[in-house]
């Protein structure tokens, strides 16, 4: 006799067990990679995504429901929405807001120092940027914001860029004198605080990224949060194919929560599922129930890997001091508490050359990257968007020209950050007398 499926399901729990108390791989220096972001994760994570395919369950469902509340709970907001990446959140975040307010077209203010999915959806839905400069956090600022703000301006939508929070307060206050909406993309900002608040707390909406370098990970996977009811409702419709139906159907409620799932009528008068009335142009922008049950189980991380980033940041600042001469790292405005999504670099042009200390780095095996676009503009796909130019794009420019990162993830240990720190050292030392290449 076999055992029975209780049984099996325990067994498997164990070996997961046992195979991650035996992962811990041995970092050889100039061997193992240093990746910018990693998923840190373990048997936790995999046994509830086991569970999950074994319960034979794909579709979002009571996990995804349950990782809302933790979610909202935790950012201190009324509603979360799951969804399948931080792009995602960030289209329905402005489409949602299009619709709330019925906009059509109009300037969005945002920044030209951008990942692209923060810009696109201004585009992609009939606005128009205006575009601004950021300061030496890397973030606009309240005053190139008011200085931006005219007759045609509908809202703003910005990032806090690599998780270091801009001052969003002043934006906010700045927003609601205008009457304009604010988009806060939180997608690098998970755990950073602002007076006191979570980063996304003033957005109308505001949108975080679960893809592995960002703070809690579900492979891809992001969220959205409003306290705006009637905006969330419009976002799940618009996540779920354009819906109307917003409550849950499912074995316990076959009729749907409200019990009237088929009392609904159509224009031509005859009764139809509400399942399957669609009052919105939407899409579908669902995660998978077994993301929904990883990022539980990362939920119960947070602490820990803010704590993590935080150290990480901090021994690597004060390391990257001696360097002075070559680096600068980003400011940070003064109610701010960043968590840092990666440890951003400025290297002083007249010294060093980026594509030279680059490739040195990345011969031993430490990972870098770029502050996303740059300067969104010069890439082709935005050679014929129309926009506004608010402002001259001077450090934006530098932030393309001299910026990189590398990662301070829970997966960066102080071994790592010993060694990285030595190959900066061995670089600037045999740069010596030199200089510049
Ligand atoms: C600021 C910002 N917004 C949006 C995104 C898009 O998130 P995703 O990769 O989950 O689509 C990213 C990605 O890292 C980001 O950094």
């Amino acid at each position: 006799m076999g055992m029975d499926r209780e049984e099996a399901k325990k067994r498997i729990r164990s070996v997961l067990g046992e195979y991650f108390s035996q992962q811990q791989e041995k970092f050889i220096p100039g061997q193992t990679p240093i990746y910018t972001g990693r998923a840190v994760y373990d048997d936790k994570e995999i046994g509830a995504i086991t569970d999950c395919l074994m319960d034979g369950w794909f579709g979002l469902g009571r996990r995804g429901a349950e990782f809302e509340l933790k979610f909202a709970k935790y950012v201190e907001r009324k509603y979360s929405l799951v969804v399948n990446s931080g792009s995602s959140a960030n289209l329905i975040a402005l489409d949602g807001i299009r619709n709330r307010l019925n906009l059509k077209g109009g300037e969005v203010i945002t920044a030209a120092c951008a990942f692209p999915t923060t810009f696109n959806p201004i585009v992609q839905l009939g606005f128009r940027p205006a575009v601004l400069d950021v300061d030496k956090t890397m973030n606009i600022t309240p005053e190139a914001v008011e200085a931006a703000i005219g007759p045609d301006t509908k809202g703003i939508m910005f990032a806090h860029t690599l998780g270091n929070p801009a001052q969003v307060e002043e934006i906010a206050k700045l927003a609601a004198e205008h009457g304009l909406f604010l988009v806060e993309d939180c997608c690098d900002a998970l755990g950073s605080k602002y007076a006191g608040k979570h980063c996304g707390h003033w957005g109308d909406c505001s949108t975080y990224s679960f893809y592995p370098a960002h703070l809690i990970t579900s492979g891809e996977g992001g969220a959205l949060t409003t306290n705006d009811h009637a905006l969330g409702r419009i976002a799940r419709s618009l996540r779920d194919w354009g819906r109307d139906c917003w409550c849950n159907t499912d074995e316990k409620n076959p009729l749907g929560a409200c019990g009237r799932r088929f009392d609904f009528k159509l224009t031509n008068a005859e009764f139809y599922d509400h399942k399957f009335i669609f009052s919105r142009i939407g899409y579908n922008l669902k995660p998978m129930e077994l993301q929904a049950a990883m990022l539980l189980e990362q939920m119960g991380r947070i602490k820990d890997f803010v704590a993590i980033r935080k150290r990480n940041y901090k021994a690597y600042s004060e390391e990257m001091a001696a360097f002075a001469e070559f680096i600068e790292l980003p400011e940070v405005n003064h109610r701010a508490e960043p968590v840092f999504f990666g440890l951003p670099m400025i290297l002083n042009h007249q010294k060093v050359k980026r594509q030279d200390l680059l490739k040195y780095l990345n011969k031993f095996q430490i990972n870098t990257r770029l502050v996303f676009s740059g300067n969104l503009l010069y890439h082709p796909a935005y050679r014929d968007v129309q926009y506004t130019k608010c402002q001259e794009l001077t450090n934006t420019d530098r932030i393309m020209r001299d910026c990189f990162w590398i990662g301070i993830h829970p997966g960066v240990s102080e071994e790592m950050i010993k060694f990285v720190v030595s190959k900066f050292r061995e670089y600037f030392a045999n740069m010596g007398a030199a200089g510049r290449a």
